[in-house]
């Protein structure tokens, strides 16, 4: 039996409160708010989404986009003539910013439940729980996929918290069985989870692959088998051998042989082969760090820092909320990616925590402080519900650019909820105990 002790048992006003910084009287006060401000928003918007949705039996996704063929050409630096991607999307007038839903089976789906969760743990606020109970209940059926890695975000996000904060042995079922999906598609003479059934690679892994590792450490725990741990660990290093480039910079995709060598390295969703894709090097900061504090393998701890040095290096907004990928043209009109933002504060959160390197955890506060400003915080009623404005899915093919994701609400919150435990002297992520 677990639940989450020292945030569960305090009001949500008490924890606004309880972030300390260090400082005093008018000033602590003025540097609380934006945390409490953002909380509060928060959980106006998700409860509001959360009832308007629910009839749907749909998940809240992003709004219907559409974009410029000129804003992709000008971001991608390419001519017309040689613009091969294939675009996506054209919402009719009518449905333009509009509210896009998805079903379990989508990547995102799992965000939203797990937003609830966060914004339950964080408050204690019952009436949210109610609300994470039944968008969870929703995601069953994506347990039983086995055409996707997205598993890990989809699962873990949504049954995984619900685990933590609600315990259950039919969660625990949910968990393993998707675990089981997950390890049935990894191929040890390639070492690696295969990502991907769709496109001309021949074995594609993807850097976000690395983000699902953490159900397969978590089924570890829950059934004391070590093969989902040994599944991950074999991932984790092959993917340090072969997504990096020497500037600890990653590839988007890897695909590789029937031997295991590489086929190719590139993107898909970045702006060329060779470029940073701004969501990618957050994936990869955060899965090395969470892959060290469950292994404890001095190499996973290395990446990790490289990739928190490099962003901090080639992240230049003053901001801190990178472009869309770090080898996008700096300017105006170059979109700016929240989701990848609020994905890198919540690793750095975690890393600063590992090492004590208290740079990482500014930075972050950094980043978090801007997410929460009105230049990327929604008003409260607006945003078709979401908690954050302008992040980018995928630019090259026109999808979801400058535009509200569920997975940058979900990772802005855990990174409030890391930076709150912290600043209390606890470790952002609680011990997973079964
Ligand atoms: N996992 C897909 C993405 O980050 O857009």
């Amino acid at each position: 039996m677990h639940v989450s002790k020292s945030i569960l048992a305090m009001s949500g006003a008490a924890l606004l409160v309880a972030i300390t910084y260090g400082c005093a009287g008018t000033e602590k006060a003025q540097s609380d708010d934006w945390y409490a401000n953002a909380l509060t928003t928060a959980v106006a918007q998700l409860r509001q989404t959360a009832d308007d949705v629910d009839s749907t039996g749909l998940f809240p996704r992003s709004l219907m986009t559409d974009y410029s063929l000129e804003q992709l050409e000008d971001q991608l630096q390419t001519a017309h003539s040689n613009f091969k991607v294939e675009l996506l999307e054209h919402p009719s007038l009518a449905e333009y910013r509009t509210l896009r839903l998805c079903d379990a089976a989508d990547w995102t789906a799992g965000f939203f439940p797990g937003s609830l969760w966060l914004a339950y743990e964080m408050t204690g606020d019952t009436t949210l729980r109610e609300r994470a109970v039944r968008y969870t209940n929703k995601m069953l059926p994506a347990s039983y996929m086995t055409d996707t890695h997205d598993l890990g975000f989809m699962i873990n996000c949504s049954y995984g918290n619900a685990l933590r904060l609600a315990p259950a042995d039919s969660i625990r079922e949910v968990m393993v069985r998707t675990a089981d999906n997950l390890i049935a598609r990894f191929n040890p003479e390639i070492g690696c989870i295969r990502s991907w059934d769709f496109g001309e690679w021949n074995y594609p892994v993807i850097i976000d692959n690395m983000m699902n590792l953490q159900l397969l450490f978590n089924a570890t725990k829950l059934t004391g088998d070590s093969k989902y741990k040994d599944v991950a660990i074999k991932h984790a290093r092959t993917t340090l051998a072969h997504h990096f480039r020497p500037d600890h910079t990653c590839y988007h995709v890897v695909s590789y042989k029937a031997d295991g060598t590489v086929e190719s390295a590139g993107t898909f969703q970045g702006k060329n082969d060779d470029s940073a894709w701004a969501r990618g090097q957050g994936w990869a900061l955060y899965g090395f760090t969470e892959t060290f504090r469950e292994t404890g393998v001095d190499e996973f701890r290395d990446k990790a820092v490289a990739v928190a040095e490099m962003i901090m290096a080639r992240n230049t907004p003053a901001d801190k909320i990178p472009y869309w990928d770090l080898d996008a043209r700096a300017g105006a009109d170059t979109p700016r990616d929240a989701s990848a933002a609020a994905v890198i504060a919540s690793g750095m959160i975690e890393l600063g925590y590992i090492l004590k390197e208290q740079r990482y955890t500014d930075y972050a506060e950094q980043i978090l402080r801007s997410l929460a400003s009105a230049d990327y915080l929604a008003e409260q009623g607006t945003n078709c519900g979401f908690v954050l404005k302008h992040s980018v899915g995928s630019l090259p093919h026109g999808s979801e650019i400058d535009t509200p994701l569920n997975y940058a609400d979900y990772y802005f919150l855990e990174a409030l909820n890391r930076l709150a435990r912290v600043k209390k002297g606890l470790a952002p992520v609680e011990e997973f105990i079964s």
